[in-house]
């Protein structure tokens, strides 16, 4: 049977003079298979245009639409609002990152910034022989490897990390799983030391505090913690 859903969503637009957070709330009749992707998209073409939030793929690859649901940290398009029982849903931007409207975040420059912090490319000097076939790799490690590449940058772990909340420079479980997954691949030829040089301070490897947040709720399911704790044991040798 149909019911009347009800959704909060903060609205605040930090580049207007006149603007103040406030929740707007919503009223909606729920249909089969709503997620808040349709839900969001239903408020935007029926009771406000103005209401600001990201999607890309509505499918849980493009890490677009991460947002605090009843204050959890959630892909919308993969939540369904059939899993609250009561029919309310507060909806608020993520925290860490860089507020733009709404509901809407700048992941993208935070993660482009990540990214350019952890040196997120292969280090080599090798001169690849395009006439000769690839050299293989094991593969149990490159199924290891590529698991760690299922991140899609949502920065859902960013967001329930304790420890990026208190320490702003803090690079977060997506930035150390980053690091892991070069460590171990074969191709890259630095070293533990280059590594400590990256990511062995407290806005490091050293700085979690293991509250096991990032991994609960990313939805892709990463090992986060197993990794963190895979680099601190190889850094804090270094120390
Ligand atoms: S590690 Fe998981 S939660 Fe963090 S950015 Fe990647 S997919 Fe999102
Ligand atoms: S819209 Fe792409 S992950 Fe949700």
């Amino acid at each position: 049977m149909s019911r009347t859903i009800t959704i909060r969503a903060m609205k605040y637009n930090p580049n207007s003079k006149i603007s103040k957070p406030h929740f707007a709330e919503y009223k909606l009749e729920e249909t089969d298979g709503m997620t808040l992707f349709i839900a969001l998209t239903k408020i935007r073409e029926t009771l406000d245009a103005d209401l600001s939030f990201d999607f890309v793929c509505r499918a849980g690859i493009c890490g677009s639409c991460g947002m605090m649901v009843n204050g959890t940290p959630k892909l919308a398009c993969r939540t369904l609002t059939k899993d609250f029982p009561d029919g309310v849903i507060q909806l608020m931007p993520l925290p860490a990152f860089k507020l733009l409207k709404d509901l809407s975040v700048d992941t993208g420059n935070w993660m482009n910034e990540m990214s350019k912090r952890v040196e997120s490319w292969i280090h080599t000097n090798h001169q690849p022989d395009i006439s000769k076939l690839e050299a293989p790799m094991e593969p149990k490690l490159a199924d290891e490897t590529f698991e760690l590449d299922r991140c899609i940058e949502c920065g859902i772990c960013v967001a329930a990390c304790g420890t990026k909340l208190m320490r702003p420079n803090f690079i977060g479980a997506v930035g150390l799983n980053r690091v892991a997954r070069f460590a171990m691949d074969p191709h890259d030829n630095r070293t533990d030391e280059d590594f400590y040089e990256l990511v062995g301070d407290d806005d490091g490897i050293f700085g979690c505090m293991s509250l096991l947040a990032c991994e609960d709720n990313c939805p892709k399911h990463l090992p986060l913690q197993s990794k963190i704790a895979y680099m601190r044991r190889k850094l804090a040798a270094l120390r």
